[in-house]
């Protein structure tokens, strides 16, 4: 295939805020206006977007031969889509003769796609073999195979689907780096692991992609000031006098972070049903049991964009709760502009009744509607609005919670973790990491 390559460069200005960033962030500083920039936000698309592992779909959102989905990496519209043969392929939703969109439904089943304008028409392995009149006047002379759909890399882990449009990137799992120790919290709740609940709910909000990334690696210290209701009316099993408690981890230079927040006296594995903490208790290592029974909140960013959640809920306040989990993938689509993707994941093998009140303790609390959801928005668009003034874009915000903080050696899991759950270490490391993404030319 062949690529005519022209890269976008940072102006001056723009490089010099982010080779000031290398210094500025270890100790604690961070420019405002990156929060909502044009330059920064086309300068992300490629260097950002272009280079990491992007989050694609859920296997068990395409589970048979020819089940497809429509997905994003940066602006490239992608086809995630299971061949006939069972192999997950991913491929630019683009007709290669002139630039058609392919594909036009969000999801289904399709042997075959064929282009509404010409009519070529793909296997769903991304091969070209059908060009109509293919004889008459292009005289057989056409190479097909030159004109496959653009392929695009894809890996999985643990029936996450992950995407990469840089050929020289490296794999899923060096660029995990141990995180998936984490994510099998999530993922691994019993021998068949998870599947998603429903279809992903979608919305567009005024909000910069890093606002949301920043908190889900572990922003505790909102939660009793932003979710206040939720403590007070007793829909969340924890007390703004000990919520600080628990541990923040992050993989040093990947930018993934993890916040495991405590509730002290809470029962092991609180919120799950007994088959499920069995399962558990088989699939994870003793290490990862020791860590996750103690869990109230597992709330983590592989990064860049995508948050997963573990949360108890209770639909009546004061009444035990479920777990529920949320993955949400907070898609560029603008200077400050998202699309939000939430997913509800529950464990396969667990009972019918223990999948229907965990989804409607995520609807609840996290779908477009979600109680907290609307607590977070309504901040995150109100910050991105003010971050654009003329005044505020000169302006730098404090990271230096927790600086003086030393990592707990005794701890079982990768990456430095740093007691308690409330502070500013796995920030700092996801702009560090952000920065030198984006200084690399
Ligand atoms: Fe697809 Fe012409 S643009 S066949
Ligand atoms: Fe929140």
């Amino acid at each position: 295939m062949q690529l005519l390559k022209g890269r976008r460069q940072p102006s001056p200005e723009v490089r010099s805020m982010l080779e000031a960033m290398v210094d500025m962030v270890p100790q604690g500083r961070v420019p405002a206006r990156i929060f909502n920039d044009p330059e920064v936000f086309e300068l992300e698309q490629e260097r950002i977007f272009g280079r990491c592992w992007v989050f694609l779909a859920h296997e068990s959102e395409i589970p048979s031969p020819g089940d497809y989905v429509l997905r994003y990496i940066a602006n490239n519209s992608i086809i995630v889509v299971r061949d006939e043969e069972g192999k997950v392929r991913a491929h630019l939703n683009m007709c290669r003769h002139r630039g058609n969109q392919v594909c036009k439904a969000e999801m289904g089943n399709a042997s075959h796609f064929r282009c509404s304008y010409h009519g070529w028409t793909y296997k769903n392995t991304g091969e070209l073999i059908g060009v109509p009149y293919w004889n008459e006047v292009y005289h057989r002379r056409l190479d097909k195979a030159e004109w496959a759909l653009v392929p695009v890399r894809v890996e999985t882990y643990n029936g996450l689907i992950f995407g990469n449009l840089d050929p020289d990137a490296p794999s899923l799992e060096e660029y995990l780096g141990g995180f998936q120790w984490y994510l099998d919290f999530y993922l691994k709740p019993g021998p068949n692991g998870t599947e998603v609940y429903g279809t992903p709910d979608k919305w567009v909000a005024d909000t910069d992609w890093k606002i949301c990334a920043e908190n889900f690696a572990g922003d505790g210290y909102h939660t009793p000031v932003a979710h206040a209701f939720g403590f007070e009316l007793g829909y969340f099993p924890s007390s703004a006098r000990t919520h600080f408690e628990g541990v923040a981890v992050h993989i040093p230079g990947k930018g993934h972070a993890i916040g495991l927040g405590r509730t002290p006296g809470m029962p092991p594995f609180f919120g799950f049903p007994p088959e499920v903490v069995e399962a558990m208790q088989q699939t994870l290592t003793p290490e990862q049991v020791q860590v996750f029974s103690q869990v109230r909140t597992a709330v983590c960013t592989v990064f860049p964009n995508l948050s997963i959640l573990l949360q108890p809920f209770s639909r009546i306040p004061g009444q035990p709760g479920v777990r529920f989990v949320t993955m949400r993938l907070w898609h560029p689509i603008g200077p400050g502009r998202i699309q939000m993707w939430s997913w509800c994941i529950v464990p396969k093998d667990a009972p019918q009744w223990y999948k229907d009140e965990s989804y409607l303790a995520y609807t609840l609390a996290f779908g477009a509607a979600g109680m907290f959801e609307q607590d977070d928005f309504e901040n995150w668009t109100n910050l991105t609005r003010q971050v654009k003034s003329t005044l505020a874009r000169d302006l730098v915000f404090p990271y230096e919670m927790g600086m003086d903080l030393e990592p707990d050696p005794t701890f079982p899991g990768p990456g430095v973790a740093v007691p308690p759950y409330v502070h500013e270490t796995n920030f700092r490391n996801m702009w560090s990491t952000w920065a030198k993404y984006m200084l690399r030319d």
